[in-house]
């Protein structure tokens, strides 16, 4: 049946009570349940960002230049803090966007529009070179214009494999990739090889730190073993980083920088031709919520470097003990060796998927990789405080697969849906 508007208007106090009864068919992420989607450091963070997106509820970030000063200053403001973060030369520039796959799409524009200028080729598309395991936003950037994505495997600790991606290249070569870290696997690529192949050949290197951004840099504060990922690299021409993923903001912020103006030029739309003037937009999108940007704003001043270090060193001492414990159960093992907070983590002698499908008995949602069959979760804080449910759970779930003779799961690795 068809949803239809209701014939009179309801009381906005049954809505609001059945816009909270509609949430318990939703998986329990506060419990940690969640294997992707949702981040949090504290509730106290997040109530901080939900009360700085509310204050700016109504503006749009649209009107940041011409009608909102405020908004226009916080997001300068964001911008050129994040550039300082990610060591960025003089003369840099970044755009906030609304979410990971915006940025990769104006990253791919950009880069494109740049190369047609340099190499005097307006209808230039050509191709991007990239590890398998990049983000499917390059192949959405793709089809929307109409370039090709060149999936390179990975090596056999599943980092970009920069000779592979040499191989690859031809003249319709416009941009190379590599991600810190790449979701499927956690791992960062190895960002400087990948900088040397992109001075030499003339390439523009793309570095998706969306998932990792925020919280590699502090990581490296705390002195971990992190490579180096960013604009300290010579030949990163591009990064994009989400704020609302470890920047721990609300939802939907993301931000993109390009290491000098000439590139960052590119990024603009300014449509001239046009019975309302001239339209000049910076995303993708045109309105779009100014509550995404005060919210970023206001967890940027409270936490500053020293909260973020904080919220990594709560994130790390989970996340290491996590490792430990499934490294301590007999026949599993973690997929490569992950730099940040997500983990992928495999068995020798069980189908890995009937674990998850046992798990998900107990709300569990399944997060899976294909390639190998592994159970993903990208974890914040709601995971660290579940933690002894889940292994609890886990160990149960495979003494009932061990002891079962059914065979492999029919479970499909799934980020999206329907
Ligand atoms: C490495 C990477 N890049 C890009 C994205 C896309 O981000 P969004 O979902 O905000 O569009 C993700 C999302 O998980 C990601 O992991």
């Amino acid at each position: 049946m068809r949803a239809t508007l209701p014939p009179t208007g309801r009381p906005q106090a049954d809505i609001l009570a059945d816009l909270r009864a509609m949430r318990r068919d939703d998986v329990d992420w506060k419990g940690g349940r969640s294997p992707a989607y949702m981040f949090q450091a504290s509730e106290a963070i997040t109530a901080l960002g939900r009360e700085a997106f509310l204050e700016y509820f109504s503006e749009n970030a649209l009107g940041a230049g011409r009608a909102f000063a405020s908004v226009k200053r916080m997001e300068t403001e964001v911008v050129e803090m994040a550039l300082s973060l990610f060591q960025a030369p003089e003369g840099a520039a970044g755009f906030m966007t609304t979410g990971g796959t915006e940025s990769l799409i104006q990253a791919a524009q950009t880069c494109r529009d740049y190369t047609r200028a340099a190499r005097g080729d307006p209808r230039l598309n050509g191709n991007i070179v990239a590890a398998d395991s990049v983000h499917p936003g390059f192949d959405k950037a793709a089809r929307l214009m109409d370039l090709e994505v060149r999936r390179v495997p990975v090596t056999a600790d599943f980092r970009a494999d920069p000779r592979a991606m040499e191989a690859a290249l031809d003249e319709r070569t416009i941009m190379l990739v590599g991600s810190a870290p790449c979701y499927p696997f956690g791992v960062i690529d190895p960002i400087t090889e990948l900088g040397e192949l992109a001075t030499r050949r003339g390439l523009w290197l793309h570095v998706d730190a969306c998932v990792g951004g925020y919280l590699a840099p502090f990581a490296r504060m705390l002195g971990r073993d992190i490579p180096a990922f960013d604009f300290s690299v010579p030949g990163v021409a591009s990064l994009s980083a989400d704020l609302h993923k470890y920047g721990f903001c609300p939802k939907p912020a993301s931000t993109v920088f390009y290491r000098t103006p000439e590139m960052a030029r590119h990024h603009w739309f300014d449509f001239k031709d046009w019975p309302s003037g001239r339209f000049v937009t910076s995303t993708l999108v045109g309105t779009r919520p100014a509550g995404g940007v005060a919210g970023a704003w206001a967890v940027f001043q409270h936490l500053g470097i020293e909260g973020y270090k904080r919220v990594a060193t709560d994130l790390f001492a989970f996340i290491d003990a996590y490792k430990a414990r499934i490294r301590a159960m007999p026949g599993l093992s973690i997929v490569g060796e992950p730099h940040l907070a997500i983990v992928a983590y495999t068995a020798a002698d069980i189908d890995i998927y009937r674990v998850a499908e046992e798990m998900s008995k107990n709300g569990w949602l399944p997060g899976l990789l294909r390639r190998p069959r592994a159970i993903h979760r990208m974890m914040s804080m709601p995971h660290a405080a579940s933690v002894d449910a889940y292994f609890a759970d886990l160990q149960a779930a495979i003494a009932v697969v061990r002891s079962s003779t059914a065979g492999d799961s029919t479970l499909q690795a799934q980020y999206g849906g329907r």
